[in-house]
């Protein structure tokens, strides 16, 4: 196998398109734009959705990329050799253009040629077929022309060799792997196996339907290639056997963290298993917070996840007993050594990142602390009660609440001489997964329910209204109610007359002056007392948890609220007023939209 560096196999992969005339199109932002219906980009295809389902790319038919991609879904696994949160997609599409035969032939040139994988090394895997879409033997008969041994070549079904996303292209794939020295686990293991045998470093999909609904499937036009390579596992099999951490990629950052904790990387299993938590999750934060929509840290979507992010990351510094300065000098490596040149965005908002970095491990330190508060008040509840075991409801309010990961809750509790009940924890966390995979698969659906960008804007105009109103029409007026969608908000609120044309002029142009005047949204972690005395207007506050945001706009807005908001009112446009009537006795209300 072919040793190469991570900038080397960058190359590697776009000459090799680039000599087959494909133009390279570069990397979209990791965050999705709100139509797919997904937090982040998962795959190397998803900006080019509009392309595939049939509209003209204006760089043509044939096109390559290297594309940030975010999967968090396998967060927990995160802690052996291979699983990430961020990775890179090597991509190459036809849109309408070559179909299976180059498709396959280049695939296979790819890895024997340029990575030089012996083919003894390579399993493949096609679609079995089913009642709709029938059995993929051309694919099979093209893998095996072009180099594959025959006893290699695996027909699966529909669940391992169709890609698709909620809606959208779509079609039978065929996977790539790479046989591992780790011997097969049966007589009938195959590539969908997760025992190690197999690892799965490609992926040619051949898109032929429009997803349209659960069950419908439309074909397309144009018959389309979508090819998506993993860039950290195939760097990993060339260069580390495996081990994407210890690629060049990490190669400074393990250093950094072996330098601090004063332990080897591979020296102990939860030692390294630490270090690559922390590794990962700083590295996806940075790339998050550099994207070019600048995600931050909030309670919810896409900023909740790089909160849990965060927040794991430092728990993991608690455990290998050294400080969250790192962060800081990891993030620095990754911005100026490893990503930089790559993603222009990091270097050109590096003060940023490191800022906001920053302030999160602040805040969430701060939530630790309180937390350690409300454990001691629990642990002396219990001994006064004689009772000796933190059942799992109460482990698992620590952890739901402050983020106390189970291990540190049971060596808190050793330490007093008390049990936690592990398996209750672990009963209460499984109902809460199922409950959020519920709710994850709802947001999905419902195309990001409250949060795309015009919702996101109403939130803010919604706060701007709701601060003039006080200001313009009595300091007394209070949020009763708020309603937003993508085409206007609604707000309620208490007030005892109907408004003059006068003072709904004067509220509009108030919000209009804001929202010129550019004022940044600057959001705060506290506690509820914290909110209150700060001033804050804290309406519905037991429908919030201990720890609160409270969203701030110039010196005239402070709500506590969970966002999302926009990053400056500038963003916001045009406000007009286009209602004001009754809502119920002595709350009136209005109706608003932004135009552009
Ligand atoms: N879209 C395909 C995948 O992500 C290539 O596996």
């Amino acid at each position: 196998m072919k040793k190469m560096t991570s900038q080397e196999l960058r190359k590697n992969w776009i000459k090799f398109y680039e000599d087959r005339n494909h133009v390279n199109i570069g990397s979209s932002s990791l965050i999705g734009d709100g139509t797919t219906g997904v937090l982040f980009n998962v795959a190397g295809m998803q900006p080019l959705m509009p392309y595939l389902l049939g509209k003209k790319h204006p760089l043509g038919t044939r096109l390559c990329n290297i594309q940030g991609c975010i999967r968090t879904n396998d967060i927990e696994e995160v802690g052996d050799s291979k699983h990430v949160t961020f990775f890179e997609m090597m991509g190459s599409w036809s849109l309408g253009d070559y179909f299976k035969e180059e498709r396959i032939k280049w695939s296979y040139e790819l890895l024997t040629e340029v990575f030089e994988i012996p083919k003894e090394r390579l399993a493949t895997s096609v679609f079995a077929g089913n009642e709709d879409v029938p059995r993929d033997e051309e694919s099979a008969l093209l893998r095996e022309k072009s180099g594959f041994k025959k006893e290699n070549i695996y027909f699966l079904p529909k669940k391992d060799n169709w890609w698709e996303l909620e809606r959208g292209p779509c079609g039978p794939d065929s996977e790539m792997f790479y046989i591992t020295d780790k011997p097969a686990c049966g007589l009938n293991c195959n590539p969908s196996c997760d025992c190690g045998h197999f690892v799965e470093i490609g992926n040619d999909v051949f898109m032929q339907y429009d997803k349209v609904d659960d069950n419908h499937y439309l074909p397309l036009n144009n018959k389309n290639v979508d090819t998506g390579w993993g860039f950290e596992r195939i760097l990993a099999f060339l260069n580390t056997n495996g081990d994407v951490y210890l690629t060049d990629l990490f190669e400074n950052t393990i250093k950094i963290l072996e330098e601090a904790s004063q332990k080897k990387y591979g020296e102990s299993e939860d030692s390294t298993c630490q270090m690559r938590i922390i590794a990962d999750h700083i590295r996806t934060s940075v790339m998050l917070l550099g994207d070019e929509q600048h995600l931050v840290p909030s309670n919810v979507g896409a900023g909740y996840i790089l909160r849990r992010l965060i927040r794991r990351a430092i728990v993991q510094t608690k455990k290998l007993n050294i400080s969250t300065n790192v962060f800081n000098e990891i993030a620095i490596n990754f911005i100026d050594n490893v990503y930089g040149n790559v993603y222009a965005n990091l270097k050109e908002s590096k003060s940023f990142i490191l800022d906001e970095l920053n302030k999160e491990v602040v805040r969430f330190e701060r939530t630790l602390n309180s937390g350690m508060n409300d454990f001691y008040k629990l642990i002396k509840n219990l001994v006064t009660n004689g009772i000796t075991e933190i059942s799992g409801a109460q482990a698992f309010k620590l952890y739901d609440t402050y983020g106390f990961p189970i291990e540190l809750t049971q060596e808190l509790a050793s330490e007093e001489n008390l049990n936690v009940d592990l398996e209750g924890f672990k009963l209460k966390f499984k109902e809460h997964q199922e409950k959020s995979r519920g709710n994850d698969k709802k947001i999905f659906k419902g195309g990001l329910a409250g949060t795309s960008d015009i919702e996101i804007k109403y939130h803010t105009a919604t706060h701007l209204l709701n601060a003039a109103l006080k200001q313009i029409v009595s300091k007394d007026i209070h949020q009763k109610g708020s309603n937003i969608n993508s085409e206007r908000l609604r707000f309620d609120f208490s007030c005892d007359h109907k408004l003059t044309d006068d003072e709904k002029n004067k509220v509009q142009t108030l919000v209009n002056q804001w929202i010129k005047e550019g004022h940044v949204v600057k959001c705060d972690e506290m506690t509820k007392e914290e909110a209150i005395k700060s001033g804050a207007e804290c309406m519905f506050l037991d429908k919030y948890p201990d720890i609160v945001t409270v969203y701030s706009i110039g010196n005239f807005s402070k709500e506590l609220c969970g966002g999302p908001h926009v990053k400056n009112t500038s963003e916001l446009g045009e406000f007009t007023i286009t209602k004001e009537e009754a809502s119920s006795a002595g709350v009136r209300r209005i109706k608003a939209i932004l135009k552009k």
